[in-house]
């Protein structure tokens, strides 16, 4: 199964296997794409990944959660980004870009938010915001899908999870609104359909989201609670989107799972998945290709994402397509090497 082909819309995939948005803190004030990001980003589409995720990359200067952060807030940053794309179009990769802003948890400049709550006592206090900040956001993730689409990736992520900006409206442990943008019937909306709305204006290939699914609180969200909200987003045109990718946690500061263990996450994306039909990202903590098959052969997931595991092996999909016996291209000019491949 990890080797069988997948369309999200129209985007052809040659595997299910995923890089997910991975921060790599290595630009400057600038947000402009160095060296390391070409190569990062290039071993791993040289190393058989499907699609490429690249991290959350900031739409705006004052969203950025280091000031080392990757940015598509300004027309300078387009070539560096255009760069990446071309060089993992060359090896036969789709890539994404996952559109970001952290709210709340930015260190660069004071955060903007729902609420004027920190997110802990090593953040400063962010700005409540105004419909006028509200504004200013929609406008700058439509500006970044701008971007995304003249650039030429393939996919766009929108950053709904992790307790940033947009997880900051969705959650009722931080969204104390009485307006609008406030949680109906216990989860917030309306400021994530605007932000689709935006991007959708401006990019036509697949539109994701990444969601907290679990907010590992009691008062917090489960993955039930996303079902009704996502059939909403889903029935409307204007707002409908092509795929969601399951996390969970990061929305408050004890918001983490007590344990972590390979594939702690599935569960929580089976869950959505039953619920909606869409195709279905997970991952979280996997590198043994047997689990992996097995929970993709048990429907729990679509598309199958490794983060650190990619980080520490590249080549892992290489390596895991002869451990099957499956052919996947290799780099020809790699062809001395292949009992490496073979062998491992
Ligand atoms: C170094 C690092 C940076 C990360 N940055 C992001 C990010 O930019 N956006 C995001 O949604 N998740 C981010 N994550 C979370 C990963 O996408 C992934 O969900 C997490 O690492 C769990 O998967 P894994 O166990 O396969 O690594 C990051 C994780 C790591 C290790």
């Amino acid at each position: 199964m990890l080797f069988t082909e997948y369309k999200i819309k129209d985007l052809f995939l040659k595997n299910r296997i995923v890089m997910p948005p991975m921060c790599m803190y290595s630009s400057d004030r600038t947000g402009i794409v160095q060296p390391f990001h070409l190569v990062h980003y290039g071993t791993r589409a040289q190393g058989g990944a499907g699609l490429i995720i690249i991290e959350a990359t900031a739409v705006e200067a004052r969203g950025r959660i280091s000031g080392n952060d990757l940015g598509i807030w300004n027309d300078d940053q387009i070539p560096g980004l255009k760069s990446i794309v071309d060089i993992v179009h060359g090896f036969g990769a789709k890539i994404a870009i996952q559109l970001a802003h952290a709210g709340r948890k930015a260190t660069v400049a004071q955060g903007i938010s729902s609420w004027n709550s920190q997110f802990s006592d090593e953040y400063p206090i962010p700005i409540k915001m105004e419909e006028s900040h509200i504004r200013q956001v929609v406008l700058a993730f439509s500006e970044a899908a701008r971007r995304a689409q003249l650039i030429g990736f393939d996919a766009v992520e929108i950053h709904g999870a992790h307790g940033y900006l947009i997880n900051q409206f969705i959650s009722p442990l931080v969204n104390h609104r009485e307006d609008s943008y406030g949680c109906k019937n216990g989860i917030g909306i309306k400021f994530l359909q605007e932000i689709i709305k935006s991007v959708k204006n401006n990019f036509k290939g697949p539109i994701g989201l990444r969601i907290s699914a679990e907010e590992y609180s009691n008062n917090g969200l489960h993955p039930h609670n996303f079902i009704p909200m996502l059939a909403e987003i889903l029935k409307d045109h204007s707002t409908s989107i092509d795929f969601i990718n399951v996390s969970s946690g990061g929305v408050i500061e004890e918001g983490f799972p007590s344990k972590v263990l390979p594939g702690y996450q599935i569960d929580f994306a089976h869950e959505i998945k039953k619920g909606i039909n869409i195709p279905i990202l997970a991952g979280g903590m996997l590198s043994d290709p047997d689990m992996i098959n097995k929970i993709l052969n048990g429907k729990k997931a679509d598309l199958i994402w490794l983060g650190r595991e990619l980080l520490r092996n590249p080549y892992w999909p290489l390596h895991t397509s002869e451990y099957f016996k499956i052919e996947q291209k290799k780099p020809p000019q790699y062809k001395r090497a292949e009992p490496y491949f073979r062998n491992n």
